[in-house]
């Protein structure tokens, strides 16, 4: 047997593994991402091969849990992106011109820094109504949701909380600074809500005006992307919008459904 068969079959086995013991589904993601994430753990570990980081894993809670943390990427930032908020602000606008209420949904939400960007930006650009529209962010991750009800944020070695603010003319009226601690102030968290969905299992909601769908596809599996874009498409309401992430694309089947507004910021509109 080769090398790379022997590789693949340890790979499996650690699949398998994590299929079996760790609260994670590891069939919806692609091989190349989990392979990424796992190696990385076995790099801390020192595990040489598959079968040595499968024995670690197997005595070894502790190891369970720093790889489902891994697995589960959770990054993000306010603002993420820049250029795409800028280009949303005319939606904003739009749609909160309407007589109707609006609804947009972040999916997923992470530890909610993408839902209370669009709250605040909606506060804080004068043409946005913002009492006409309340967001709801959701995600398969309990602890990141538990962030996101907090509000709470905290600026360090590697992420600039303030910074992530600046595209804002007025933080101070949306978060509370004290030193490195940032709190969203309550104004902007009446705005939103959060509860956990699965985007591959829960199914679809409906009626939203907006739907964000970003950093999550580039992970998954060709054979679950298309769930996920079912579920969004008959979540949003005909002349809603879908925002996509800046490295995704739309698979063949939604490119009949979704117009582009923006392409580059890759943002569309349902027929
Ligand atoms: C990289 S974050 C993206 C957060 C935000 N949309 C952004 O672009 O900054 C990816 C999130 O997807 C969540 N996730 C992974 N699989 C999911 C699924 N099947 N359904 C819903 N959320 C999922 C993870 O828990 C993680 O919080």
């Amino acid at each position: 047997m080769s090398r790379s068969e022997t590789d693949d079959r340890g790979f499996q086995r650690v699949i398998k593994h994590i299929a079996d013991e760790v609260d994670f589904e590891p069939g919806y993601y692609n091989d190349a991402y989990l392979g990424r994430r796992i190696t990385a753990r076995m790099r801390r570990c020192k595990a040489e091969d598959y079968d040595s980081y499968l024995t670690v894993l197997r005595r070894d809670d502790e190891e369970r849990d720093l790889l489902l943390d891994s697995l589960t990427v959770n990054v993000t930032n306010f603002f993420r992106n820049p250029e795409m908020w800028e280009a949303l602000r005319p939606v904003l606008r739009d749609l909160t011109a309407d007589r109707r209420r609006v609804t947009a949904w972040s999916a997923p939400c992470a530890d909610g820094r993408e839902p209370y960007s669009m709250a605040m930006l909606a506060k804080d650009d004068p043409e946005i109504v913002a009492r006409k529209l309340s967001i709801l962010g959701t995600d398969i991750d309990r602890e990141a949701l538990a962030a996101a009800r907090r509000g709470e944020y905290e600026t360090t070695r590697t992420t600039d909380i303030g910074g992530e603010l600046d595209p804002l003319t007025d933080a101070a009226a949306y978060v509370r600074q004290e030193g490195d601690h940032f709190r969203v102030r309550d104004a902007v968290k009446r705005m939103v809500e959060f509860e956990r969905h699965d985007l591959i299992r829960d199914g679809s909601k409906s009626g939203f005006g907006l739907v964000m769908c970003r950093n999550l596809l580039i992970y998954i599996d060709t054979e679950y992307k298309q769930a996920i874009f079912d579920t969004i498409t008959d979540s949003i309401r005909p002349g809603g919008y879908l925002v996509i992430g800046m490295t995704e694309s739309l698979p063949p089947a939604s490119r009949e459904v979704f117009t582009p507004v923006d392409k580059r910021r890759r943002i569309y509109c349902k027929e």
